[in-house]
């Protein structure tokens, strides 16, 4: 199933975003990472204490995205969470660009 999420002029390259979506009248909220030349979605909620992803600190470079609340790190391409307090992976998604929107897949 594709799930449409935005239009990707609304994300500057190297920024990221929150966007919350109703997916079978489920709540869900994303984190959407514009790196030029890919886009990564992934959950928004860290794993440790669900606090918003968006918010924190990414890396281009390394491709790692830091938590706000207590630092743990994530790996962007995998959703492997790299350091504690984090143990739990990051969901991530297949993301589809079609017409400057952005889609990812859900199974
Ligand atoms: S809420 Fe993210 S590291 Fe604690």
């Amino acid at each position: 199933m594709l799930i449409e999420l935005c239009d990707i002029s609304v994300l500057d390259v190297g920024s990221m975003k929150r966007i919350i979506k109703n997916v079978d009248d489920k709540e869900m909220r994303f984190c959407i990472i514009n790196l030029g030349t890919d886009i990564y979605v992934l959950d928004d909620l860290c794993t440790h204490a669900d606090f918003s992803l968006s918010e924190g600190f990414l890396s281009a470079k390394t491709h790692e995205l830091e938590c706000p609340k207590h630092s743990a790190v994530f790996d962007i391409d995998s959703g492997k969470a790299k350091c504690l307090p984090a143990t739990e992976p990051v969901q991530t998604y297949k993301v589809i660009l079609k017409n400057n929107i952005i889609y990812i897949e859900l199974e």
